[in-house]
C-alpha cells in the first residue's frame, strides 16, 4: 500500500495541484529528442501526466508512442491534444503493466514514487525493455528522502541501483534545465543489460 495512490494523483489533477508540470516539454528531453533520427522507436511515457512530452514527439512525427499513467484525468486531457489511436494511452499502474519498448522516457515519475519502490521501479524498467533498449530522461540530484513527492537521491545512489540491470551511458547533471530546476537534475541514458544483473 502507498499513500501515493491513484486517488491521490487523480485529486492533485482534479485540484489543479500540478505544481510538477512544466506546461511544455522539459528541455533535457526536448533536446534530447531534436537528435533522435529514428522515429519509429517504440517509446512509453510512464507516469506521462499531462504529456507534453509525448506531444512534443508527435509533433515532431513519432508515432509510435504510448502514454501511460495511474490517473485518469491527465489521460484524458492527453488524449484531446494527441492524435494516437485510444491504445496508445493507458491508465494502468507501471508495476502492473507489461509490454516491450525501445525506449522508456523518465521525467518526474522516478521522483514521484515513495523510495523504497525505486528497485521496483528498474527492475520493472528493465523488463518492459527490449535488448538494447534504453532508458532515456532526468532524474533529481538533490536529498531528500523523506517529504516528497519530489523524493531525491544522489549519483551514488542511482548507479548502485541501475547498474546491475544497466550500462550507465550518462548519468551528468544537466546544462538545459528550465531555470527553476537549474542544477537540481542529472540527464540520464541507461541501456538495458541482457542478463539483468
Ligand atoms: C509528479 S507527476 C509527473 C507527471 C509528468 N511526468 C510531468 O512531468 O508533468 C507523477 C505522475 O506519475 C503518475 N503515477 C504515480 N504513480 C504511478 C504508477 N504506479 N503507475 C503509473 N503512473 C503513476 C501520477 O499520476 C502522475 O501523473
Amino acid at each position: 500500500m502507498t499513500k501515493l495512490s491513484k486517488e491521490y494523483w487523480e485529486k492533485r489533477y482534479i485540484d489543479n495541484s500540478t505544481s510538477w508540470d512544466l506546461g511544455e516539454p522539459s528541455t533535457p528531453i526536448k533536446e534530447y529528442i531534436d537528435q533522435l533520427k529514428y522515429k519509429d522507436s517504440k517509446i512509453l511515457i510512464p507516469g506521462a501526466g499531462n504529456a507534453h512530452e509525448a506531444n512534443y514527439l508527435f509533433e515532431n512525427g513519432f508515432k509510435n508512442i504510448y502514454i501511460l499513467d495511474i490517473a485518469p484525468s491527465p489521460l484524458e486531457y492527453a488524449k484531446k491534444r494527441i492524435n494516437l489511436p485510444s491504445s496508445h494511452f493507458i491508465q494502468q499502474d507501471y508495476f502492473k503493466y507489461s509490454e516491450l519498448y525501445d525506449i522508456i522516457f523518465e521525467q518526474t515519475f522516478f521522483c514521484a514514487l515513495e523510495p523504497r519502490f525505486r528497485e521496483s521501479y528498474v527492475k520493472k524498467t528493465h523488463t518492459l525493455l527490449k535488448d538494447g533498449g534504453c532508458l532515456i530522461g532526468v532524474l533529481f540530484n538533490f536529498e531528500n528522502k523523506l517529504d516528497g513527492p519530489p523524493f531525491g537521491g544522489s549519483v551514488k545512489e542511482y548507479t548502485s541501483l541501475f547498474e546491475p540491470f544497466f550500462d550507465i551511458i550518462m548519468m551528468r547533471p544537466c546544462y538545459n534545465s528550465v531555470p527553476t530546476r537549474k542544477g537540481k537534475e542529472l540527464f540520464i541514458k541507461l541501456i538495458k543489460k541482457n542478463n539483468g544483473n
